[in-house]
């Protein structure tokens, strides 16, 4: 993997466009791939918008050569020049599973396979494949040219070797990599879930109003977006199914269980800020719903859901996901959170988040709710995580 490497993007979707752009901006030859035309050919119309907006607002200087580089074919044989393929595709293993295990067979020996997949297994993907080495998965952030991140993540298969390229790569390429397990939702999907799972408790249970659980987050937590405005934001198409996914991928393990009022929004096709409705009502004219800026209260509802995220995100560390430095920076530039959680967590107290913790977990008895070893263990003394 080096500049003149030529670089395949499976799939021309919001995703697969967007890194193909990242590609050919750092210089690559590009060629994207997809199996419907009428996807390439808008894929392909917007790309090169794009880059020629860019350049009017003076942020490119070589717009027409970067679109030069790039190509659009619907045969998959197209890829076969390619060193270095990202497949950014329907998130299905079976259908991914389908395209690694051609491709394959289209490219030379030392060719590397990345998926962007957000919440499958890359070993699985990997397993497709005949030389299931060269797999791994580069897992970007939408939008990818804006977003610095990508999860860089070794299946249990990978050849270690290819990491620390790609790792060289994606900072040549201008972006932040951090490196994950292969464990589902790798560091941010996992991490962030009680931003999602815990408000929408909260809501369950009828201790707060959404418009009060955003205002305690936003003003209070200084996120930049509330939970509920945030899912409606995303889409609850995709985070609903994301959380699920994690859910079944954990065992069941409770402290990702889903919500039924999220999933009766999917169910209803509210599904967000892009369908008009999803917690808010996005129709003109439509009430705003006023929060309840009681302090007591906000307080409260912060301390609860940063403690859930604290929890999440020293569990991962307990269980080697990652480094403490990669956790924090794939939660302040994946999702943009005002601090680092394990920063957080030794400003905030280790004694104090385990309160915190041991509060819910007495008054539901309920698994949810159990402490990270590390952290009770570093909270013997009030010790920092790291
Ligand atoms: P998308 O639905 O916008 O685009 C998918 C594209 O893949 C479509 O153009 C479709 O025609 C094409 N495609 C589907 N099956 C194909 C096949 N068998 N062969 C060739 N092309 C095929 O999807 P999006 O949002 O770009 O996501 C793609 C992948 O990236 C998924 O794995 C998703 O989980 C992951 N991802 C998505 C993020 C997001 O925020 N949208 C963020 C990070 C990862």
């Amino acid at each position: 993997m080096t500049p003149n490497t030529i670089v395949g993007i499976i799939g021309s979707g919001a995703m697969g466009a967007g890194i193909a752009q990242v590609a050919a901006v750092a210089g690559h030859s590009v060629v994207v791939y997809d199996n419907n035309a009428a996807a390439l050919d808008k894929a392909a119309a917007n790309l090169k918008a794009t880059l020629m907006k860019l350049q009017e607002k003076g942020k490119l200087t070589d717009a027409e050569a970067i679109i030069k580089r790039m190509s659009f074919t619907a045969d998959l044989q197209g890829l076969a020049a390619c060193g270095l393929i990202i497949e950014a595709i329907v998130e299905r293993l079976d259908v991914k599973k389908s395209v690694f295990a051609q491709v394959e067979q289209v490219v030379a020996n030392d060719c590397v396979l990345a998926t962007n997949t957000s919440s499958l297994s890359v070993t699985s993907i990997a397993a497709a494949c005949t030389d299931p080495s060269r797999v791994m998965g580069l897992h970007f952030f939408n939008p990818a040219p804006l977003m610095a991140l990508v999860e860089v993540i070794p299946a249990i298969q990978t050849n270690a070797d290819l990491i620390p390229q790609a790792k060289d790569l994606m900072q040549q390429w201008g972006k932040l990599p951090v490196i994950a397990k292969d464990t589902p939702g790798f560091i941010v999907n996992r991490v962030a879930r009680p931003f999602y799972g815990e408000a929408l408790r909260i809501l369950d249970e009828g201790i707060a109003d959404m418009a009060t659980i955003d205002w305690a987050m936003t003003e209070l937590g200084g996120f930049r977006m509330g939970p509920f405005t945030l899912m409606d934001y995303i889409g609850h198409d995709v985070n609903y199914v994301v959380t699920e996914t994690v859910f079944q991928s954990f065992f069941y393990d409770p402290r990702y269980k889903p919500s039924f009022a999220q999933k009766r929004l999917l169910e209803a096709g509210w599904l967000g800020r892009k369908s008009g409705r999803g917690f808010y009502n996005y129709a003109q004219g439509a009430e705003i719903l006023a929060p309840t800026k009681d302090e007591v209260l906000g307080k409260q509802i912060f301390e609860r859901i940063l403690a859930m995220l604290i929890n999440e995100a020293v569990d991962a560390l307990h269980l080697n996901v990652a480094t403490a430095a990669d956790l924090d920076t794939a939660m302040t530039r994946g999702v943009n959170y005002p601090k680092g959680l394990l920063q957080w967590c030794n400003e905030w107290g280790t004694a104090q988040c385990l309160e915190k913790l041991d509060e819910l977990y007495h008054l539901y008895h309920e698994d949810r709710y159990r402490a990270s070893p590390l952290l009770r263990k570093q909270a013997i003394g009030n010790k920092k995580i790291v």
